[in-house]
């Protein structure tokens, strides 16, 4: 990581961004081919993490219909002390940090709740990361932190290879990417990873087994109306950064489960017929009644499958927590 490290600064947290070159030009691509898809239009779930979406996902996890962090969060409180006494590290690497509020947690659990000696979290919004840090270093002086800000193939081209680290990856935002995208990023993670590390990752669990599918649903459409409004943020922020004219009160937040699928899919649906200019694509894009934009998929999860399916990856389950309810699953691995 030394190549990272800014020659003057002595401070310890720190964040750099590790975007590519392009990465505007490259979003500006995939949000044309998304709008254009004449099967169904979709946007990609990376562009709900402006400062905005950031926030409002922070406020999605306090949403009493919104289990998947709280449940993970006292699997996290139950055991991290296992899963410190299991995996030894002295380095943390997280994908999608956010807040790091959770990752706390395990920090907490070291002795005398200094946390582990290097703490690496990669998220998408910089200034979330920034702040972050910032406290991080406050409240953990002794630990160094090194963010990584940019997106998850960015991180993992320039992810130390330690044999003392356990990689987070929890939320279950594994859930955003398709099967082939989730064989992608585990082939990756696992060429990145030192032999003897460890992987631990948090999943949320389809309704095989009996959890009740508008348990799921109700998750994504909560009374309170804030993953409507993160939902459609995204099209504030296409208004803002891409010179659309999306009318916020023209479209209506929609959160279906798909059981055959084991996903939820959450949709942005035109209230009537509108026409929608965005600039940056220099593309009229014309919606009749109920047409939707997919904006995103949450993929739920087996966790027998889950373990099965990690093996041919190199990775083989060390331990499996679920919470009482069947709600959700945090499962340490080893690279082998
Ligand atoms: C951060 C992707 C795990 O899918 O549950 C929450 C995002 N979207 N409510 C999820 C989200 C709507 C969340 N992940």
């Amino acid at each position: 990581m030394d190549e990272l490290r800014p020659a003057t600064s002595a401070a310890l947290g720190r964040v750099v961004s590790v975007a590519r070159p392009g990465y505007q030009a490259r979003l500006i691509a995939t949000i044309r081919r998304g709008l254009g898809d004449t099967v169904q239009k979709w946007l990609p779930a990376a562009l709900f993490y402006d400062d905005t979406g950031s926030e409002l996902f922070e406020a999605i996890t306090r949403q009493p219909e919104y289990y998947p962090t709280r449940t993970e969060a006292a699997l996290l409180t139950a055991h991290a002390a296992e899963v410190l006494a299991l995996a030894r590290p002295h380095r943390i690497v997280e994908f999608g940090s956010g807040s790091s509020a959770k990752t706390r947690l395990l920090f907490d659990a070291y002795p005398d709740k200094l946390g582990p000696r290097h703490y690496m979290p990669i998220d998408i919004s910089e200034s979330m990361l920034r702040h972050t840090a910032d406290a991080l270093i406050t409240a953990y002086p002794g630990m160094s932190v090194q963010g990584l800000a940019g997106d998850y193939d960015e991180a993992l081209a320039v992810l130390p290879r330690a044999a003392d680290s356990l990689v987070l990856f929890l939320g279950s935002s594994l859930g955003n990417f398709r099967p082939d995208e989730q064989a992608t990023f585990f082939t990756r993670l696992t060429n990145r990873m030192g032999s003897g590390s460890h992987l631990l990752l948090g999943i949320d669990r389809s309704d095989h087994g009996g959890k009740p599918v508008e348990r799921i649903r109700r998750a994504y459409d909560d009374a309170a109306g804030v993953t409507a409004a993160f939902n459609l943020n995204m099209l504030r922020r296409l208004n803002r950064e891409f010179g659309a004219n999306f009318d916020l009160a023209a479209w209506a937040h929609r959160a279906v489960y798909n059981a055959a699928a084991r996903q939820i899919e959450m949709h942005l649906v035109s209230r009537g017929p509108q026409t929608v200019t965005v600039t940056a694509l220099s593309t009229d894009f014309r919606f009749r009644r109920d047409d939707s934009i997919r904006t995103e998929i949450s993929r739920k999860f087996s966790l027998a499958r889950m373990t099965d399916w990690l093996r041919t990856f190199g990775f083989a389950a060390v331990r499996v927590w679920t919470d009482p309810a069947g709600l959700y699953g945090l499962l340490l691995l080893r690279r082998e």
